[in-house]
């Protein structure tokens, strides 16, 4: 099978949740362009995080996915970066303290464009038009030229996920990410919360454990495992031309890498395994996320593995859960004793967002953050009842002070919503209650939730 793959061999296949672009000459004039375009990612950077998700399957790490369900054309700004990397660097910080464990940190940046939806087409009174499938393909109001596929929009997001990941680099590598700034981390609107006063009292004990080391002679200011971190950028690889336009031979070791992102997964509703996308993802070197919701059998699941990851390579294939607060323990078991049995080292990881997903009263697609947590919790005990590695979470969230999730410290309820909802797709957990989430978390993994 290995052998008739190639960046286009997806094209023999089905490929489900694909715009009907309109103008498809536009379309290929513009994949051509993006082709030409420098690759965003290196392939020596997925092997790195392939090898750091190795130690995840291992159990000796974490994985922390985390940022938009859908990035903005729009809201697209240096704040707006900043602000996310900084309540995921929070979140990193309390989880690495807590469960002393590295944290592998993957955004859901610098290219999360594309959105599955459960339609083809929205209806409003009598008009019917293209759903919106995203900033890479349309524009999110209900009108007609905004709704109709744009192919000048592959271009665009290809330009915007390069100036994000500089920008990430940037903080990352240029002095933001240095854990002496560990306080500076905590925005006023966290600061003031039950979880940022904790927070604030983690990043003390940090401040004396470095004041500590500077005292025995350690540099901590030049140190770069101090004051630079890794993170990785990572997409749902839904629109499949887009992908195969930035696909390229990597020259150190003549594989295929798709270089969107270090990471990329394919969603739920593209995951067949005779599908294109699946197709697609077979062949890329990169590291691969799965999602699955609650209908996957398990034999469906092992021909996944078998398909995406064929020589068992530990950290290449990530299985990212998303089954329900209620359903979660019973749905997993089975899942987790078949992969373990099959032999496949994957990394577990649980998306406790999106089958938690309803409409508040008023028309609101909210989520509640005890369902969150509920999520969480199941998928550690489905882990600990058989004896796996509950490895990471997938979250969807915001570093801004909004309103979409219902619930955490400052119970955000349904009359709330209104006031901060800016989601593009899906509601995103707020700079609070994703640092409460983490210590929740934190304390669920460490076995010490009340
Ligand atoms: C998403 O991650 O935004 C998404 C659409 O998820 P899923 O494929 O799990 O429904
Ligand atoms: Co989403």
């Amino acid at each position: 099978m290995s052998s008739t793959w190639s960046p286009s061999s997806w094209h023999q296949r089905a490929a489900d949740q694909q715009p009907a672009w309109p103008d498809v000459e536009g379309v290929d004039r513009a994949l051509k362009t993006v082709a030409s375009f420098p690759p965003l990612v290196f392939a020596g950077e997925a092997r790195s995080l392939q090898s750091s998700l190795a130690q995840v399957a291992a159990g000796n790490a974490f994985l922390l996915q985390a940022g938009d369900c859908a990035e903005s054309f729009e809201e697209f700004s240096a704040d707006n970066i900043r602000e996310k990397l900084r309540v995921i660097l929070q979140m990193a910080v309390v989880l690495t303290y807590s469960m002393g464990a590295p944290v592998v940190k993957v955004g859901r940046i610098a290219g999360q464009f594309a959105k599955p939806r459960s339609s083809a087409t929205e209806r409003i009174g009598e008009i019917d038009l293209p759903s919106f499938r995203g900033h890479i393909v349309n524009g999110a109001s209900f009108d007609p030229a905004a709704r109709t596929p744009d192919p000048e929009r592959l271009v665009q997001a290809y330009h915007q996920s390069a100036s994000t990941l500089n920008l990430v680099r940037a903080f990352t590598k240029g002095g933001f990410a240095d854990l002496g700034r560990v306080h500076a981390w905590n925005q006023e609107f966290v600061a003031t919360s039950p979880a940022g006063q904790r927070y604030e009292r983690v990043a003390a004990e940090i401040d004396r454990a470095l004041n500590f080391m500077r005292a025995c002679g350690v540099d901590t200011e030049s140190n770069p495992i101090l004051s630079q971190v890794d993170v990785y950028t990572s997409h749902e690889a839904l629109i499949l031309g887009y992908e195969e336009a930035l696909t390229r031979r990597d020259s150190l070791t003549g594989g295929w890498y798709d270089c969107s992102a270090h990471m990329l997964w394919v969603g739920e509703r593209t995951r067949s395994v005779d599908g294109a996308h699946v197709e697609f993802l077979r062949g890329v070197g990169n590291p691969i996320g799965c999602k699955i919701g609650p209908t996957v059998e398990a034999s469906e699941l092992l021909e996944l593995c078998q398909r995406l990851n064929p020589a068992h390579v530990p950290g290449r294939l990530t299985l990212i859960s998303r089954m329900g607060a209620t359903r979660v323990e019973e749905r997993l078991r089975p899942l987790l004793r078949a992969v373990k049995e099959s032999g496949h080292p994957v990394v577990w990881a649980c998306d406790p967002m999106h089958a938690n997903t309803f409409s508040a009263p008023n028309g609101r697609k909210t989520r509640h953050f005890d369902d969150v947590i509920g999520e969480i919790a199941g998928f550690v005990q489905a882990h600990r009842a058989e004896s796996t590695w509950p490895g990471g979470i997938h979250i969807e969230l915001t570093g801004e002070n909004v309103t979409e999730c219902l619930g955490g410290a400052d119970d955000v309820s349904d009359a709330d919503l209104d006031r901060r909802y800016e989601t593009m797709c899906d509601p995103r957990l707020n700079g609070r209650q994703s640092v409460d989430l983490a210590f929740r978390v934190a304390e669920l993994i460490s076995g010490t939730a009340t």
